[in-house]
């Protein structure tokens, strides 16, 4: 088994590191104090291909392979998670499902600027009933023609703030669950449409959470993503993909989190002694080192499935699933070491910890991860 970068991921891994250190690490603290929405990170950010890395280059994308995607999502999770969600909700929620499902012309009107970054794309599935259980949303489509009319309500949706095109799943018949769920491409400057104010969240403080809202919002046939009742496979794949990238984001923020406690440990003196002398502060830097490197080897794989361009659903699961509760442990410890230090805002060690939180909610919380594998492995095995 082949499990090393090629010269090529080697190289993407280095730039899109340098950039992260010089662009976006430095505005990380601030954005999270201030919940502003990082617009001009991800214009640069497409400008280096970024923001499509698998999308072919046909269509805007870098044309690379979804580890190449995870690389990415990793190393600006490493600078800040925000822009790093930010990222991979463009990337999986918005322009995958285009690519998989969506028409020519609608890769040539919305792929082609989502994977340039020069339109920021959001996922608009979770309402304030229907979470965990997607197919019970009450956002409805009603077919007048030649358009659909869409009323409903959408929550928590990553990006909402400052998006340009959101992929809205309605239904034609809420009785029909998910058979009657169908997505929709919507412009943000489609009238009726409209979002709310940023939510302030315990972490992820600046990926522009919010509201959307759609009244009498008429949608012509041809934005329609994927056929009648297609839409709750449309949302479940694109979601295998966030997922992964999740997975890549909680691995980011814990390998940040991991090296900002050992150059502490360092350089901390307690008792006459750096601590990292101490057994106790070396045993946790070897179980956080472990857990980063398993988690990070899960990633992988569930990016190796992607590519292979079979159904991932229970590499993502396990990716997302392990990757994210890893996250929390290890931004623990991480704070454990740096003692009464990393409980204050001077140190980056308690936004770390307050940002690992989400990984084990959005896109699946943990509890729906366990559901997807075990559906999975005991049907398969
Ligand atoms: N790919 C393709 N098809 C899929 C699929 C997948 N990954 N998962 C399910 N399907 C298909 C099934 O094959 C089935 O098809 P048929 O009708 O042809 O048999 C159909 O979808 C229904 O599947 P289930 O019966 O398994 O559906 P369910 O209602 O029991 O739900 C679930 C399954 C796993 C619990 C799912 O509802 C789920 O993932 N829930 C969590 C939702 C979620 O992750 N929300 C995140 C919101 S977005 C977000 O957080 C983004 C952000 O802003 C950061």
């Amino acid at each position: 088994m082949h499990i090393e970068l090629s010269e090529e991921q080697l190289l993407l891994r280095d730039s899109v590191r340098q950039f992260a250190e010089e662009v976006v690490k430095p505005r990380a603290k601030e954005i999270d104090e201030t919940g502003e929405f990082p617009r001009q990170f991800f214009a640069q950010a497409g400008e280096l291909g970024l923001a499509g890395v698998a999308v072919p280059e046909e269509y805007g994308g870098a044309g690379m392979d979804p580890l190449s995607y995870s690389i990415v999502i990793e190393e600006i999770s490493r600078a800040c998670a925000s822009s790093g969600v930010i990222l991979s909700v463009n990337n999986s929620l918005a322009c995958d499902p285009i690519l998989k499902f969506g028409t020519e012309d609608q890769k040539q009107s919305y792929l082609k600027p989502l994977a340039r970054g020069q339109m920021l794309g959001c996922f608009a599935l979770t309402e304030p009933e229907a979470g965990s259980d997607p197919a019970a949303i009450r956002t409805s489509a009603v077919r007048q023609g030649e358009e659909y009319v869409l009323n409903g309500n959408k929550v928590f949706i990553t990006n909402g703030t400052d998006a340009d095109i959101a992929i809205v799943f309605a239904t034609l018949d809420r009785e029909k669950r998910h058979k009657a769920i169908t997505a929709f491409i919507v412009p943000a400057d489609t009238p009726g449409y409209s979002h709310g104010t940023h939510e302030y969240k315990l972490g992820v403080n600046a990926s522009g959470t919010t509201e959307l809202s759609f009244a009498d919002m008429r949608i012509p046939v041809n934005q329609r993503l994927g056929g009648e009742g297609e839409g709750f496979k449309v949302a479940m794949s694109a979601l295998d993909g966030g997922r992964l990238g999740i997975a890549s984001q909680a691995v980011g923020i814990a390998q940040v989190a991991f090296e900002e406690a050992l150059a502490y440990s360092r350089q901390r003196e307690q008792f006459g002694h750096p601590i990292v002398d101490f057994q106790a502060i070396q045993f946790y830097l070897a179980d956080m080192s472990t857990e980063i490197d398993a988690a990070r080897l899960l990633t992988w794989k569930a990016a190796w499935a992607k590519g292979s361009g079979r159904r991932f659903s229970l590499e993502a699961a396990q990716a997302k699933l392990f990757a994210s509760e890893m996250a929390q442990r290890v931004t623990s410890k991480a704070l454990q070491i740096h003692g009464g230090y990393g409980y204050v805002r001077e140190y980056n060690v308690e936004r770390y910890f307050r940002d690992a939180r989400i990984a084990e909610i959005y896109e699946g919380t943990s509890e729906i991860q366990k559901m997807v594998i075990s559906n999975w492995v005991i049907e398969n095995s």
